[in-house]
């Protein structure tokens, strides 16, 4: 099931940077966002290429809630479940997506579309309930507005039922 990781793409963002401890989080930022996560064979050659042991890269890799050690994707859809959203409506929204791409939060779809996070205030109260995909906050939503952000994952399956 799990496809062989180019590596390449790992060896083009290495050779953007010189061989120094000091690029370690840059180096990461760059694999997380080619990849949309940081496969363990890339951290091991940025563990060699800039002479950081293995152990001290993976902390830094699981640190910071920008990386991820799993496959993340396309869209990564954060429901935000602070009280004011849930006073009107997120836990609706969140059941709703759920349902339709058959995760729960913290999973990501077979076909790597999207991610999905239940989180805390996103500081868009105003708005509530609001759902972010990537990095757009979606506000004011419904479980109909809900199911058009999840559009293009559905095609497929919406094909297969007609
Ligand atoms: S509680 Fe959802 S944006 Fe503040």
């Amino acid at each position: 099931m799990t496809q062989p990781v180019d590596m390449q793409t790992t060896e083009d963002v290495l050779a953007r940077y010189p061989s120094d401890p000091r690029h370690l989080i840059s180096v990461l930022q760059d694999i997380q966002l080619a990849y949309r996560y940081l496969p363990k064979e890339a951290i091991a050659r940025v563990s060699a290429a800039l002479g950081v042991p293995l152990a001290k890269v993976m902390a830094v890799a699981t640190f910071y809630k920008a990386f991820s050690l799993t496959p993340r994707g396309k869209k990564i859809l954060r429901v935000c479940t602070g009280t004011a959203c849930h006073i009107r409506g997120a836990p609706l929204l969140l059941t709703e997506i759920e349902k339709r791409l058959s995760i729960k939060p913290g999973d990501t779809t077979q076909d790597l579309e999207f991610s999905l996070e239940a989180v805390n205030c996103v500081g868009a109260c105003a708005l509530a309930p609001v759902v972010v995909v990537n990095d757009t906050a979606h506000g004011n939503l419904s479980v109909t507005k809900v199911r058009r952000l999840l559009k293009p994952a559905e095609k497929s399956t919406e094909k297969e039922a007609n």
